[in-house]
């Protein structure tokens, strides 16, 4: 008879369990301490010549877009490239979901080339655990309906110490659709979990009932963006709005009481906004292009920020800061 013991032994060490970053309640606040700091050692690699790192070579990221996207789409096909990964991008439109092809055996499909990661944005909340479920891959949410965007709160946390020098007590107000927005509810999160402070300002139907519980104050005053370090603007979500459902009176009238306008800011408040923007609408163009706007520095920190994501998933477990030369070892 077999002995036990030597077949236990035989067998190969445990597999550490698969992570994915699917929701801001994933992370604890060393995740994100560790996840901004390595992003930072990939900015300074960003500024050689030669940018691309061998990082992730022989590893393969896929991602799935069931929604539109310019930023994130763009940020996580670069973040893989310049970490050596191979990458694939799949859109609904144009693929075999055009033709009737379910989430889920896109995703079989999909598991059979064998990624490492899924990056996935879908309209539908749970759309990245349905993934998770179905094949072998690290699954990345970058953003399920109203739900959570969680790279999108760690880019703007990263682009807040970057340009205030810290996290820990700034304020932050969030201005405009926080109903229908998941960039609000991962990035109240975020910020209660650094230490930073949130208020969230709009028209009350757009300000959900309970969202304090999050970790936040509201208000449907515009005045409460002046107590605030940071202004963050949110568009008007329109696709994601109810038929028929009147949230406001009218653009004109959102424009007139909420509109993030030059006046309506105190002199060095910085500006924030995810894009896309609509200029004249929840924000003055002049605001938009002012010194204070930090809505490029926000693009830029999305690739870096992105690419210590797929880095982090794919180093198992919480790892040292990686020290500039350690990340050039394949
Ligand atoms: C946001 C999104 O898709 O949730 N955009 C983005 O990721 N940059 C915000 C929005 O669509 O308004």
């Amino acid at each position: 008879m077999a002995d036990i013991r030597v077949m236990r032994e035989d067998l190969p060490p445990a597999q550490p369990p698969r992570r994915h970053l699917i929701s801001i309640r994933d992370l604890t606040r060393e995740d994100v301490e560790r996840l901004l700091a390595t992003a930072r050692t990939f900015e300074h690699s960003l500024e050689r010549e030669v940018k691309k790192l061998p990082t992730l070579r022989g590893r393969t990221v896929v991602n799935v877009f069931y929604e539109s996207s310019t930023r994130t789409s763009s940020s996580f096909e670069l973040a893989a490239k310049r970490l050596s990964a191979d990458t694939m991008s799949i859109k609904a439109a144009g693929s075999a979901v055009d033709k009737g092809e379910s989430l889920k055996d896109t995703v079989l499909t999909l598991g059979a080339y064998d990624p490492d990661v899924i990056v996935i944005r879908h309209p539908q909340i749970g759309a990245p655990q349905l993934v998770a479920r179905y094949c072998s891959a690290r699954v990345v949410n970058a953003g399920d309906g109203k739900h959570q965007h969680p790279t999108q709160a760690l880019l703007d946390l990263y682009t807040i110490q970057q340009e205030v020098g810290r996290l820990e007590g700034v304020h932050v107000a969030v201005v405009g659709d926080v109903l229908h927005s998941r960039v609000a509810r991962s990035l109240v999160q975020a910020l209660d979990l650094v230490g930073a402070r949130t208020t969230l300002v709009g028209p009350p139907p757009l300000l959900p009932r309970g969202i304090e519980q999050l970790g936040c104050e509201t208000s449907s005053d515009i005045g409460a963006i002046r107590d605030a370090d940071v202004v963050y603007v949110l568009r008007m979500q329109r696709e994601r709005m109810q038929a028929g459902a009147n949230y406001v009176p009218s653009l004109r009238e959102y424009t007139a009481r909420w509109g993030v306008t030059p006046e309506r800011l105190r002199p060095g408040q910085k500006v924030m906004h995810p894009g896309p923007m609509n200029r004249g609408v929840e924000i003055d163009p002049a605001v938009a292009d002012a010194a204070d706007s930090l809505i490029q520095s926000q693009v830029r920190a999305g690739l870096v920020t992105r690419m210590a994501v797929l880095y982090d998933l794919l180093t198992h477990g919480p790892i040292p800061v990686p020290a500039e030369a350690a990340l050039e070892v394949a």
